[in-house]
């Protein structure tokens, strides 16, 4: 089983993979939150492989990641492996301590941590932006070859050093992303400008339901994860965040075109 987070489709895209390589289930974390369910139950299998799939938000896990986990049950685990597979931009940090601690005090033990080196699209601070479309390119031809090697890795039990921790990452893991985790949940600078078409998708695809629709245009309660999903992408660029993004750039992975948001998938769907 794959659990999986994301915001702009780097994340659900190597799920996908390895969901299609390991012949495993996608199971939709920002989905499975929104049902309010009071226990996060699922059945293993004795030959699951169970993988969490998701993007670094600031050298941590997806706050939505943590959360799930915090009420995660899995029913007939039986020292089945678990793997972490993250994607970020540049670095992780000590996102794959964090996440094994997460994990541990569910006494579901952590096997092995990967991560893939995806696109930026982190824009909503100042000196923060996507990659230029050489280096947008690049990171996304070269992710096939390094999401082969985590399905070898898995398939062979070898431990290969499949993780870019990167540079500072005490500093980055134990400091800076508590202080996200804490900020990145409550008020946010989100608006959409006149050039918005009232077309609904950013309320569509929101993975918390931040967004509502008011008088044809969007508005953002206090429940925001910074996901920025919304931003990237609106058809008409008609979100931005305070005053910081109006020259920025927008990404999201190619082919999370159609996707209008988090859904659980099995390895046989049709529109995989
Ligand atoms: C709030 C936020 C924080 C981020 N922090 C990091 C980071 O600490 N290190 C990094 O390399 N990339 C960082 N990124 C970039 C994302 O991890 C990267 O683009 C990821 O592949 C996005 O996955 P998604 O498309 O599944 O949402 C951050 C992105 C966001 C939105
Ligand atoms: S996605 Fe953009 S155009 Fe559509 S409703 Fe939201 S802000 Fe308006
Ligand atoms: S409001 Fe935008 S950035 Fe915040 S959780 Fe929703 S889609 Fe993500």
């Amino acid at each position: 089983m794959i659990f999986y987070f994301t915001g702009t489709g780097n994340s659900l895209w190597v799920a996908k993979v390895l969901g299609e390589a390991l012949g495993e289930p996608l199971v939709s974390i920002a989905d499975e939150l929104r049902k309010e369910a009071e226990d996060l139950t699922y059945p293993v299998r004795p030959d699951e492989k169970i993988l969490f799939v998701y993007p670094v938000h600031s050298w941590g896990p997806a706050v939505l990641v943590s959360r799930f986990i915090s009420r995660l049950t899995l029913n007939g685990y039986a020292e089945q492996p678990v793997y972490s597979v993250s994607t970020c931009g540049d670095e992780c940090g000590y996102t794959d301590r964090l996440i094994r601690k997460a994990l541990g005090k569910r006494a579901i033990p952590l096997t092995a941590a990967y991560s893939v080196i995806m696109p930026n699209n982190y824009i909503l601070l100042p000196g923060f932006n996507v990659d230029s479309k050489e280096v947008e390119e690049r990171k996304l031809q070269e992710a096939p070859a390094r999401v082969d090697g985590i399905v070898e890795a898995i398939r062979t039990h070898r431990q290969e050093a499949l993780y870019h921790t990167g540079s500072m990452p005490g500093l980055k893991s134990r400091c800076v992303y508590p202080l996200f985790a804490h900020l990145a949940i409550g008020r946010n600078a989100f608006r959409a400008t006149d050039a918005c078409i009232s077309c609904g998708l950013c309320e569509r695809i929101c993975p918390t339901g931040t967004i509502r629709m008011q008088d044809g245009k969007p508005v953002w309660a206090n429940t925001c994860v910074q996901c920025v999903a919304c931003i990237h992408r609106c058809p008409v660029r008609a979100i931005e965040y305070g005053k910081e993004t109006l020259k920025k750039g927008r990404y999201h992975h190619p082919d999370h075109q159609n996707q209008t948001r988090n859904r659980n998938h099995r390895p046989s769907d049709p529109d995989r």
